[in-house]
């Protein structure tokens, strides 16, 4: 039984660290085209989340919640409006509403933060922070561009 139990031990060792380097041989994300004029767009328009995460994160720290509530609302839960929608497969779309439907929900709960935040209020923010960068991460974890 031991034996057996060592066996399969090392069968599991061996296939994680093929997985290791398969992963890092090829890149297992799904690929996403787009059209060469919107490629630049697209990458744009993720620099410019990465700069309101970082604007929404800097209001956080200088305790201002109406001011992250204000910078999510107005520079993460509008939609592109660049077109990219119809080279996109749902699921990709699905995950990019849910991180524009997320920076809504985070507006919401630091705009009711009241004056006198307590760490409840904090903790409640920053879970709703991380509903927005859990949807980034699981994006980028998912697709590339090609
Ligand atoms: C629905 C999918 C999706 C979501 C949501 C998403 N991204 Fe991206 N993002 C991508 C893809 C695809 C790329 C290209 C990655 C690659 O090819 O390796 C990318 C690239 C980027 C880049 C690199 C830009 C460049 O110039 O190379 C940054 C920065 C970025 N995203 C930030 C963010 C941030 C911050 C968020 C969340 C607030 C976010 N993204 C949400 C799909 C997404």
């Amino acid at each position: 039984m031991r034996a057996l139990i060592c066996a399969f031990g090392a069968l599991l060792i061996t296939a994680a660290a093929a997985g290791t380097v398969a992963a890092a041989d090829e890149d297992p994300r799904t690929p996403i085209t787009l059209p060469a004029d919107l490629r630049g767009t697209f990458l744009e328009h993720m620099r410019h989340h990465m700069d309101s995460l970082d604007d929404v994160i800097a209001e956080l720290a200088d305790g201002n919640f109406k001011g992250a509530a204000h910078v999510a609302r107005d520079e993460l839960v509008p939609g592109s409006g660049a077109g990219f929608g119809r080279y996109l497969p749902v699921e990709f779309r699905e995950l990019g509403l849910g991180m524009h439907r997320a920076a809504a929900t985070f507006a919401d709960v630091a705009d009711a933060v009241p004056a006198e935040p307590t760490a409840a209020d904090w903790k409640k923010t920053i879970d709703a922070l991380r509903g927005i960068s859990t949807h980034c991460r699981a994006c980028h974890a998912s697709y590339r561009l090609e």
